[in-house]
């Protein structure tokens, strides 16, 4: 896992939180309710974000990220635990959450299917889970350049698939999707879903 991702990663990330990316953010997080569950928070750069939760759980694999959320999270107005662990192996019970939000994270981990499984089993029955990810375009041109560039930027961006179909994981996971919304011509996706 790499060290030096998450050295960059808030400088990388600035221009496009300055742009759209908070809005879609804010919205996103502002749909999450009770006990929360954020997978793959890297340097929490959500935390600011939550309001009016029981308790938000983050996870993180990478230890130079936890270290950047645990700064992070002294800002946040929400308690916030951070559980340095992977989303295909999470820690926690059953039923243990009302709401599970995971932002550009699905491009990166390794096995998606089984961190979905994961996810269902550790969400409450009718409990919501959240989705903003960047994934394969619809656009046959741009998901080709999509799928050429892969290999190099998997490199580059310390294991994130740039081609990645995860609404079509979530769907197939028996999570039921109830909207989605497309942002950048499909590059980005978030989808709000209910478990079942
Ligand atoms: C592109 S960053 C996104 C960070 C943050 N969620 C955001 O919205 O900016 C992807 C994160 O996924 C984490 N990650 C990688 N493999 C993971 C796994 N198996 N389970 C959970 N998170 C993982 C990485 O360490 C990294 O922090």
């Amino acid at each position: 896992m790499g060290k030096w991702f998450p050295t960059v990663y808030d400088w990388a990330m600035n221009p496009f939180e300055k742009g759209r990316f908070e809005e879609i953010r804010r919205e996103l997080i502002h749909k999450v309710y009770g006990k929360v569950l954020e997978i793959g928070a890297g340097s929490g750069i959500n935390f600011p974000f939550y309001r009016d939760v029981e308790g938000v759980d983050a996870i993180e694999p990478n230890p130079a990220m936890v270290a950047k959320s645990n700064r992070r999270s002294e800002l946040a107005v929400v308690p916030i635990h951070i559980h340095e662990q992977k989303a295909e192996n999470l820690s926690f019970d059953d039923d243990t959450f009302d709401t599970v939000i995971a932002t550009l994270v699905f491009c990166t981990i390794p096995n998606p299917v089984q961190a979905l499984e994961e996810i269902k089993r550790v969400c409450k029955p009718g409990g919501k889970v959240l989705f903003f990810e960047h994934v394969k375009m619809e656009q046959p041109n741009l998901a080709h350049l999509q799928d050429w560039l892969n290999p190099f930027w998997k490199r580059i961006c310390d294991g994130c698939h740039l081609n990645r179909e995860t609404l079509e994981l979530v769907k197939e996971s028996g999570i039921e999707v109830v909207s989605v919304s497309s942002y950048y011509k499909g590059l980005f996706l978030t989808v709000e879903c209910v478990n079942h």
